[in-house]
């Protein structure tokens, strides 16, 4: 059980503590706007072990800290983490899931191990995704965001959460792997159930309907893995098959949980970096209008204002590591077991890294975000999410001169993903 190296938990912290994050993850108030109580953690108990059954921090340099720390990690905790979970019925649903898991013989994602098994999967799927291989994407990117803006332009008005935010990610990595393009809607369907098991809210319903959506989604790449192999391709996955059949550096099921990672990871997390974007454009018209006011946009400046939107409101609020060790780190003795907590958006508006943190500056430049996490597990995918932001907000630029609001753009209830249900729009092209 973890403790503070400098003594006992001050009990008003402590409740102090406990209210803000009770505010975080179950209250309205908290799911609309989180920073306020993110403030009250990082200023007055930025080391917090938490009656919810976890150390959790708010401050950039711990978040930093613990994540680049080999001390703390993933694979011990398998993957779900029981961390503010919904009773002993979820729990107990959980640890089935890993149990069924376990029996059928499928292995973990990298996202779930630790070195040195980490190290060798990440290094094989790490080629695809260097910033070089990521930028040679960028023209086919910003095709597939032009046949997005084609469906939002013939709408005029719409959801652009179901127009683009959502089909683009998914269109993108399955292009990657090598998905046929009939296979998307369906492929997309089953990704949006499997990321609920990423909540620490998540129901029994909720966590049935992804574990029915992992196995489908195992059993179709299985079915594809066998068609690629048979005719090779220039794609992601012809790639992890010839690294296993020529090199053996990987087994059969890590090749499809690696494919599962893939869009697990990068589909609703794009999604909501482009939703969140157009949220806080709308609510900071200033900022929106700096963008349309050039017809050709600067590339710099959508960069800078991607990593904003980044920063601003970030697609993954929350990070999790166990400890795998006793270790002492960022003032508290933990034993080995300890989970730990790091808030991503809130390390985001830590004032000693990010000057004038509440404001919404499109232009702002400084350190790096903290919504890609840090050290090992660093996002394999943060290249390529850029781009695909970048390119979204690019095309929206060029292709309209008017982007409004059109209605009311609640959040889901998601604590690590945090994304828009709906956002619909008005466009009026240029
Ligand atoms: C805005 C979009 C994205 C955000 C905010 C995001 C965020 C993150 C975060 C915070 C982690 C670290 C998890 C940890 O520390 O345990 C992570 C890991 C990962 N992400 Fe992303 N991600 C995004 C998009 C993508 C995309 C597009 C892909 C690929 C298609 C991707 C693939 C991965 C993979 C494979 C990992 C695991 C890396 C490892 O365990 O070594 N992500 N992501």
């Amino acid at each position: 059980m973890a403790v503070l190296s400098t003594g006992p938990v001050d009990p008003d912290h402590q409740k102090l503590g406990d209210e803000a994050l009770f505010e975080v993850f179950a209250s309205a108030r908290g799911l609309a706007d989180p920073n306020p109580f993110y403030r009250t953690l990082r200023e007055q108990v930025p080391v917090h072990i938490s009656g919810f059954g976890g150390t959790v921090f708010t401050r950039y340099d711990d978040c930093r800290a613990i994540l680049r720390d080999n001390r703390f990690g993933n694979g011990a905790a398998g993957p779900t983490q029981s961390f503010g979970s919904g009773g002993s019925e979820v729990l107990a649903y959980r640890q089935e899931m890993m149990a069924r898991r376990r029996e059928r013989g499928r292995p973990q994602s990298m996202l779930g191990l630790d070195p040195p098994d980490h190290t060798r999967q990440r290094s094989l799927v790490s080629r695809a995704f260097t910033p070089r291989r990521i930028e040679g994407l960028r023209g086919r990117i910003g095709e597939l965001v032009d046949d997005r803006l084609d469906a939002l332009a013939q709408a005029g008005t719409g959801d652009a959460m179901e127009l683009l935010a959502e089909p683009l990610p998914v269109s993108v990595i399955s292009e990657m792997l090598g998905v046929p393009q009939t296979d998307w809607p369906e492929i997309r369907v089953l990704v949006s159930d499997l990321v609920e098991a990423l909540e620490p809210s998540a129901t029994v319903d909720g966590l049935k309907k992804a574990e029915a959506a992992s196995g489908e989604l195992w059993h179709y790449f299985t079915g594809l893995v066998a068609v690629r192999r048979a005719e090779p391709r220039d794609d992601l996955l012809s790639g992890l098959i010839e690294a296993r059949d020529e090199q053996d550096m990987l087994s059969e099921g890590e090749i499809l949980a690696v494919a599962n990672l893939l869009f697990a990871a990068g589909a609703e997390t794009t999604t909501n970096l482009i939703g969140n974007g157009l949220n806080a454009l709308f609510n900071h018209p200033e900022q929106l209008n700096r963008l349309l006011a050039n017809p050709d946009p600067d590339p710099e400046l959508v960069a800078t204002a991607v990593d904003e939107i980044l920063r601003f409101d970030s697609p993954v609020q929350l990070d999790g590591r166990v400890c795998l060790e006793d270790a002492e780190a960022c003032g508290v003795r933990f034993d080995r077991g300890d989970r730990v907590l790091t808030l991503l958006g809130a390390a985001n508006r830590d004032p000693a890294h990010f000057p004038d943190p509440e404001s919404f500056d499109i232009g702002r430049r400084g350190e790096p975000v903290m919504s890609f996490g840090s050290g090992i597990h660093y996002c394999l995918g943060a290249n390529l999410a850029k781009v695909e932001g970048q390119e979204v907000f690019a095309g929206l630029i060029r292709r309209f001169a008017v982007i409004e609001p059109a209605g009311e753009r609640p959040y889901r209830k998601r604590l690590v993903l945090r994304g828009l249900e709906t956002c619909p729009v008005t466009v009026t092209p240029r």
